[in-house]
């Protein structure tokens, strides 16, 4: 039997021992270097994390398997086993230009099914996690479930950059879902973006590209708050790929696939 109190117990220390190191590192000279494109920025910080919590569960767990954004875990073939699902830093450009609004993300899995999620907001010292069946917390106070609101009133966390041209969407298909909503925000980590859906300080979260690591915890804590965490096309997400991902409540997730959403083919 898999003892998830423990996994817990534990998560949550490491999380607050490497905010820590993270603060500490803020203050040394930032090592950046470029991955994808000039824009897709990596740091010694988002390294040392990821190598950090990796080195942990290989002692602690070392039947667990690992997926990080890094490379430094495993190559993932099947959701089979206690997977951990790693996003060292989410937010890495707000880490670079800002030095806040940055995220530890974890989500890990049994067998493909979401049991415990980690969103920390280091700078702030905030922590939304969940326990598949026990509940979602906000610096461990309990979260409601998410509150049935018209998009009308709904605040969409949305990049801009999918307003624009771009391969994934007809971008104008967008424009009018923006305006039917009360505002947008781009916070530039999508982890935080679901951490206050969670809160319910934002409403909806859409994105036509994350990687698994982006989007793992977010999804474990929405759909324990009776959210829907999915595709733009509705369908399930899964951690072995990249795809789409469209978060938000029940009803208001609904209103959004049928009346604006239901022409979207993911690309
Ligand atoms: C990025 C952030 C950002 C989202 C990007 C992600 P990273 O993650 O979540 O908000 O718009 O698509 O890649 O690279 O900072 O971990
Ligand atoms: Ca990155
Ligand atoms: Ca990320
Ligand atoms: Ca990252």
């Amino acid at each position: 039997m898999i003892n998830w109190t423990e996994i817990d117990q534990f998560t949550k220390e490491w999380i607050k021992e490497a905010g820590k190191r993270i603060r500490q590192s803020l203050s040394e000279q930032l090592h950046i270097s470029t991955k994808a494109n000039p824009n897709d920025l990596v740091t010694n910080i988002d390294k040392d994390t990821e190598r950090f919590f990796i080195e942990r569960i290989r002692k602690t767990f070392p039947n667990h398997k690992i997926l990080g954004e890094e490379g430094f875990g495993d190559e993932l073939k099947s959701t089979e086993g206690v997977i951990w699902v790693i996003d060292p830093i989410d937010g890495t450009m707000n880490l670079v230009h800002m030095q806040r609004n940055f995220t530890i993300s974890i989500g890990i899995f049994e067998n493909g099914k979401g049991k415990l999620a980690y969103i920390y907001d280091v700078m702030n010292d905030e922590l939304y996690h969940a326990m598949n069946g026990s509940g979602a917390f906000f610096n461990g106070k309990r979260l409601p479930k998410l509150l049935d609101k018209p998009l009308s009133e709904c605040i969409i966390g949305l990049n801009s950059i999918w307003l624009t041209e771009n391969r994934r969407i007809d971008h104008r298909m967008l424009t009018p879902l923006v305006k039917g909503a009360r505002g947008t925000r781009s916070i530039g980590s999508a982890a935080l973006e679901m951490g206050y859906i969670a809160t319910g300080w934002m409403d909806v979260y859409i994105s036509l590209r994350l990687s698994p690591w982006d989007f793992a915890a977010g999804m474990i804590i929405i759909e324990e708050l009776g959210g829907k965490a999915t595709k733009l096309t509705g369908e399930p997400l899964s951690i072995l790929e990249k795809s789409s991902v469209f978060f938000a409540g029940p009803a208001v997730h609904e209103q959004i696939l049928k009346q604006y959403l239901s022409e979207y083919v993911e690309k």
